[in-house]
C-alpha cells in the first residue's frame, strides 16, 4: 500500500493527493484521505483508483487543513470496497489511521474490543488499531505515547500513520518490517512509504529502524522505540529522480520486485499459525471434513503460475499422499476432464483475472468440484468465484513477467500442502512444524542469494549474444528450469528451453553445440540418487561442448569439476529449493534483457493479465 502523511503550511489535501498519485503503483484497490479540521477529522475514501477519490472530493470539497494523511490500498484483509478503504477511524471519530502490512494477532485484539462493546464497521485488521489508539488518547495520553503502547501489543508487519482530531500539530507513525520514510522540510514535515511520496517538496529524508515510532510536527521530528526510549533516524539526501524513486532506486519494477522477494515471502507466511501453533489458513472456507473427502487434486494455471503448480505437485503428493494433476488452464477446459465432489481444483493466478483459468474454474464448479484459489489480488474474479482462497501477500506486481508473485505462490502451495497433511493426518505435527520453521527461514536464504546478484549480472552480460540457452533440472528443480527458460523468452526474446535432466538422452542432448550455455539446477545432496543423476546429466552435456552454469548448494564440491560457472545456493531441503534456485534465473533474465536494451517491465507482445481466452 502507499502511505502519505503531512503537517506544515500547505494544503494537506493537495500534498497528500499528489503523494498518493506517485504511490499509486503500490496499490490501486481504493484510496482515502483524512485531515484535521477544527477539532474533528474530515475526509473521504473510495474503492477503485485514486481518480474515484479525486472525483468525490471535487463534488464534495473537504475543509482547508494543513495536517493530514492518505492511503492507496492493496487489499490484504477484506474486500476492496469503500468500507474497507483507509483511513479507518476510532469508535468516537477522533483518530484516523492508515496502515500497510498485516497484523497477525488481529483476531484476539478484535475479541477484546468486542468485549468493550466496540463494534467494528470494516473487515480490516487496521480498524482495530484506530480503536486501540482512540482508547489511549481518550484516557489522556498524547498520540505518540498511545502509538508506542498500541504497537507493543501488535504482532506482524506494519507501517501505521495516525492523526488525532484534538492535536492539529502532530502526525505519528510507526513501523515494523514494513517501509516508512520521513521527509524533512522547513516548517513542514512528511511521511511516506517511499521517497516518491514527497520528493517534489524535499530531498532531505530520514530512515528509521524497525520497531520505531516517529512524530512529525511543523517544527520537528522525534523518533523513539516502541518502549518510549528516545532514538534517532539516519538522515540522507535523495538524489533519485521520481522514476527511480518509485522503483526504490532500481532501473525496473521487475528488478525491484525481485529484491522485494524476502519481504513478500515473509509476509505470505504471516498469521498462518494459531495460538496453539497449528497451521491455520483463515481464508479457507472448506471444512476439514470436506478436505478429508478429497481424493484427487487438479491444479490449473497459466504461465509462471503453472510452474508454481508443478512444484506444488511434488510437495502435496509427498506430504499428503493425494494424487495431483497439474494442467494448463487453456487445455483443461476443453478436454472433458473427469471431476466430481471429491476432486479439489486449485487455481493459481497472481492477477485473479486470467480468462483461461477463470473459465476452467467455472467448468470445474459445474461438475461439483470444490475450487480453491491461490491469488495475489483480493477481490479479483477468480477468488470471488472460488470456494476457498489462500491470498499471497506479494503486494502489487507491476513488471509484466511474474517474480515475487511466483515465490509467494510457492509459499501458498507449501502452506496448502502442509494444511492438507495436518487435516488428513498424513504427517505428524512435529514434521509440519519443522517444515514451517524451514519456510520461515527462507526470507534470509533468499536475501543471501540476492547478495550474489553481481556474479549473475556478469554472467548475463557475457551471454548477451547467445542464440539459445538451455535449462536443466530434476524433481522440484525441473519446474525451476522451465521458469528460468520462460523468463528468458519473455524478457530477452531469446530461444530458451527447460528440460527435465533425465530426458536429455531422449532428445534434447541433440541440441547441444559448442559453448552453448546450459544452466543446471542441482538438487541438494540427499539420501536419494537425484543429485548424482543430475551430475551425470551435467557431465553428458559438458562432454558435448556445453558451457555449464551450475546452481548448487554450498559445500557441494562434487559439482566443481563439471561446472564452468558455479553459483552457490543456501542449503535447503529439495522441496523448498525452488524458492532460492529460481532467484538467480530471474536476475539472469532481467540483466540479459537490460543488456540487450529491452523494456524489461513491458516486454513486447505480452500483457500482465490476459483477460481473453
Ligand atoms: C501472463 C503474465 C505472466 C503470468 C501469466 C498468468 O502471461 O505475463 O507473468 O504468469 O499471465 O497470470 P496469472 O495472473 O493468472 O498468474
Amino acid at each position: 500500500c502507499g502511505i502519505v502523511g503531512y503537517v506544515g503550511e500547505r494544503s494537506a489535501q493537495d500534498v497528500v493527493i499528489d503523494g498518493l498519485r506517485r504511490l499509486e503503483y503500490r496499490g490501486y484497490d481504493s484510496a482515502g484521505v483524512a485531515l484535521v479540521h477544527e477539532g474533528a477529522i474530515a475526509g473521504n475514501k473510495k474503492a477503485g483508483k485514486l481518480a474515484n477519490l479525486e472525483k468525490a472530493i471535487a463534488e464534495e470539497p473537504l475543509p482547508v487543513s494543513t495536517i493530514g494523511l492518505g492511503h492507496t490500498r492493496w487489499a490484504t484483509h477484506g474486500a476492496p470496497n469503500d468500507r474497507n478503504a483507509h483511513p479507518h477511524r476510532g469508535y468516537g471519530g477522533r483518530i484516523a489511521v492508515v496502515h500497510n502490512g498485516i497484523i497477525e494477532n488481529f483476531d484476539s485484539l478484535r475479541g477484546r474490543l468486542e468485549d468493550d462493546d466496540i463494534q467494528l464497521v470494516s473487515e480490516t485488521d487496521t480498524e482495530i488499531v484506530a480503536h486501540l489508539l482512540e482508547l489511549q488518547v481518550e484516557s489522556g495520553e498524547d498520540l505518540t505515547t498511545a502509538m508506542q503502547r498500541v504497537c507493543r501489543r501488535l504482532e506482524g508487519a506494519f507501517t501505521l500513520v495516525a492523526i488525532d482530531a484534538q492535536d492539529p500539530d502532530r502526525v505519528v507513525a510507526a513501523r515494523r518490517n514494513s517501509p516508512l520514510v520521513v521527509g524533512l522540510g522547513e516548517g513542514e514535515n512528511f511521511l511516506g512509504s517511499d521517497v516518491a511520496a514527497f520528493i517534489e517538496f524535499t530531498r532531505e529524508a530520514m530512515e528509521l529502524d524497525q520497531d520505531q515510532v516517529v512524530t512529525i510536527t511543523r517544527s520537528g521530528v522525534e523518533v523513539s522505540n516502541f518502549d518510549g526510549t528516545p532514538a534517532s533516524g539516519r538522515v540522507y539526501h535523495v538524489d533519485w529522480d521520481l522514476s527511480a524513486a518509485e522503483k526504490d532506486g532500481h532501473d525496473w519494477f521487475m528488478r525491484k520486485e525481485i529484491f522485494e522477494q524476502p519481504r513478500a515471502v515473509a509476509d505470505s507466511l504471516l498469521g498462518r499459525r494459531s495460538r496453539s501453533g497449528a497451521l491455520q489458513l483463515d481464508e479457507m472456507r472448506l471444512s476439514d471434513q470436506e478436505l478429508r473427502d478429497i481424493d484427487k487434486i487438479i491444479i490449473i494455471a497459466a504461465g509462471t503460475s503453472f510452474y508454481a503448480g508443478l512444484v506444488a505437485k511434488y510437495a502435496i503428493e509427498h506430504w499428503c499422499r493425494i494424487p495431483v494433476e497439474v494442467e494448463l488452464s487453456s487445455e483443461f477446459r476443453y478436454r472433458d476432464p473427469i471431476l466430481d465432489y471429491s476432486t479439489l481444483v486449485v487455481a493459481i493466478s497472481q492477477s485473479g483475472e486470467t480468462a483461461d483459468t477463470l473459465q476452467a474454474i467455472r467448468h470445474a464448479r459445474t461438475q461439483r468440484s470444490k475450487v480453491l484459489a491461490i491469488c495475489n489480488t483480493n477481490g479479483s474474479t477468480i477468488p470471488r468465484e472460488s470456494d476457498a482462497v489462500i491470498y499471497t501477500h506479494a503486494g502489487p506486481e507491476i513488471g509484466v513477467a511474474s517474480t515475487k508473485g511466483f515465490l509467494t505462490q510457492l509459499v501458498a502451495c507449501y502452506l496448502l500442502a502442509l494444511y492438507l497433511a495436518q487435516v488428513k493426518g498424513t504427517r505428524f505435527g512435529d514434521e509440519i512444524n519443522q517444515v514451517l520453521q524451514q519456510l520461515e527461514s527462507m526470507p534470509d536464504h533468499i536475501s543471501a542469494v540476492l547478495e550474489k546478484s553481481e556474479q549473475v549480472y556478469d554472467l548475463a552480460r557475457e551471454h548477451v549474444d547467445s542464440r539459445s540457452v538451455l535449462f536443466l533440472g530434476r524433481h522440484a528443480g525441473y519446474p525451476v528450469a522451465l521458469e528460468g527458460a520462460l523468463k528468458l523468452k519473455e524478457l530477452a526474446y531469446l530461444h530458451a528451453e527447460g528440460f527435465a535432466a533425465g530426458e536429455l538422452k531422449h532428445g534434447p542432448i541433440a541440441l547441444i553445440e559448442q559453448d552453448m550455455p546450459v544452466l543446471c539446477v542441482v538438487p541438494p545432496r540427499g539420501r536419494d540418487q537425484l543429485h548424482d543423476k543430475m551430475i551425470s546429466g551435467i557431465q553428458e552435456v559438458r562432454a558435448r561442448g556445453a558451457r555449464t552454469v551450475c546452481l548448487a548448494e554450498e559445500g557441494d564440491s562434487s559439482i566443481e569439476p563439471y561446472a564452468d560457472v558455479l553459483i552457490t545456493l543456501p542449503r535447503v531441503p529439495v522441496l523448498l529449493q525452488p524458492l532460492v534456485a529460481v532467484v538467480p534465473l530471474q536476475l539472469f533474465a532481467c540483466e540479459l534483457a537490460t543488456a540487450k536494451g529491452h523494456d524489461v517491465d513491458q516486454p513486447r507482445n505480452l500483457a500482465k493479465s490476459v483477460t481473453v481466452e
